[in-house]
């Protein structure tokens, strides 16, 4: 038979150039498709005498044979490449890290404030707030701390610098969170039910004290609170801050200018094995100053002692963090130690509420 080699030669070229697998097929349809070159020239076959035919049909057996074999392979090798582009295209570095988990933590001394605000806003106090550079008078005098008052000394304070005839008032940095008793009752009367919670500094330090540290105030003025109510109020507090069934309050009479009586509070615990448990064991540990507010320091905040009585109390903030967390060295809380507040921080989207756990 004429021109099988031409035609093996022109199918066997043109499967090479197909780029793609539909050119691919179209070479395929040309060749050995119904009406295909090859195939028409099989069907002549029948024409043909048994001799001839014989012949031809070896020939165009193989030269079939030889194109299909050729189509095979090219487009194993179309689809090999197919998927190199993919897997080229759609690399991906798995070793690479993940999103990165946010960087920063709640500092342990907020995450207190924020615990001891939901638990006392959950009794009906709100939250007020006073300057830290604070004028000596809220600072001291309306607290029944006369310029002379021996208390006074034992502050410790830092004074703002002052020029000769100055002017304004002397201000010093407050020495605690008492003044904002007298800046609330001055702003809103009696009754009144708030928490301070802020900064402090006295001029102290070693291993139990900090230039700075952090108190919260408590006030309540209504027309017939007594102690009692203040014994109450500390123990729920106690009890939902570290999230015991109950706690043991010792109150011990003590004396500060601005209650009258005046008690310092501790609460039972244990140390067992270094560990500290609170609401049992036979240790007690200070954990406030508090009294029934003195009629002189509602005078001076402009609310009638005649009609108007409560309770204060001052609780050290820092000192709840370290006992609930276990925290040893209080000057660490100041020094920005990234490795300590990784340690001691929390989640910044956990925020403390009493349903849902205070801690996390
Ligand atoms: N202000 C006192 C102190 O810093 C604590 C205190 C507050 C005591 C309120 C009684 C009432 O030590």
């Amino acid at each position: 038979m004429q021109g099988l080699d031409t035609l093996k030669a022109r199918y066997l070229s043109a499967i090479a150039a197909a780029a793609d697998e539909a050119a691919l097929e179209e070479v395929r349809l040309t060749a050995l498709g119904k009406k295909g070159e090859i195939s028409l020239k099989m069907r002549d076959l029948g024409q043909m005498e048994p001799a001839q035919r014989q012949a031809a049909g070896g020939l165009l057996n193989a030269l079939k044979d030889e194109v299909e074999a050729a189509l095979r392979a090219r487009k194993a090798a179309l689809g090999d490449a197919a998927l190199n582009e993919r897997l080229r295209s759609e690399w991906l570095d798995v070793t690479l890290p993940g999103r990165p988990r946010p960087a920063g933590t709640i500092h342990p001394v907020s995450q207190v404030m924020d615990e001891l605000t939901a638990i006392f806003a959950d009794m009906g106090f709100a939250v007020a707030e006073g300057p830290q550079v604070e004028s000596d008078w809220y600072n001291f005098d309306a607290l029944n701390m006369a310029p002379e008052h021996p208390a006074r000394q034992e502050h410790d304070t830092f004074f703002m610098a002052r020029t000769e005839g100055d002017a304004r008032p002397p201000h010093v940095l407050r020495t605690h969170t008492s003044p904002v008793q007298i800046r609330a009752m001055a702003a809103h009367g009696a009754p009144i039910r708030v928490i301070a919670p802020g900064r402090v500094y006295r001029m102290d330090m070693d291993q139990t004290h900090t230039p700075m540290f952090h108190q919260v105030e408590g006030l309540a003025i209504d027309r017939d609170i007594s102690m009692a109510n203040l014994k109450w109020v500390l123990e729920e507090f106690c009890r939902a801050f570290f999230e015991v069934p109950s706690v043991e309050l010792r109150f011990r009479a003590s004396h500060f200018p601005f209650t009258e009586p005046s008690a310092e509070v501790d609460i039972r615990c244990s140390w067992e094995g270094g560990q500290l448990k609170i609401g049992q064991g036979d240790k007690w540990m200070e954990i406030l100053g508090s009294g029934m507010v003195h009629p002189k320091v509602l005078e001076a905040a402009g609310v009638d002692p005649a009609q108007w009585q409560g309770f204060a109390f001052g609780i050290g903030i820092d000192r709840l963090a370290m006992l609930k967390y276990g925290i040893p060295d209080l000057r660490a809380f100041f020094e920005s130690d990234l490795r300590w507040l990784r340690h001691y921080g929390f989640a910044a989207l956990d925020m403390p509420d009493l349903a849902g756990g205070l801690s996390g």
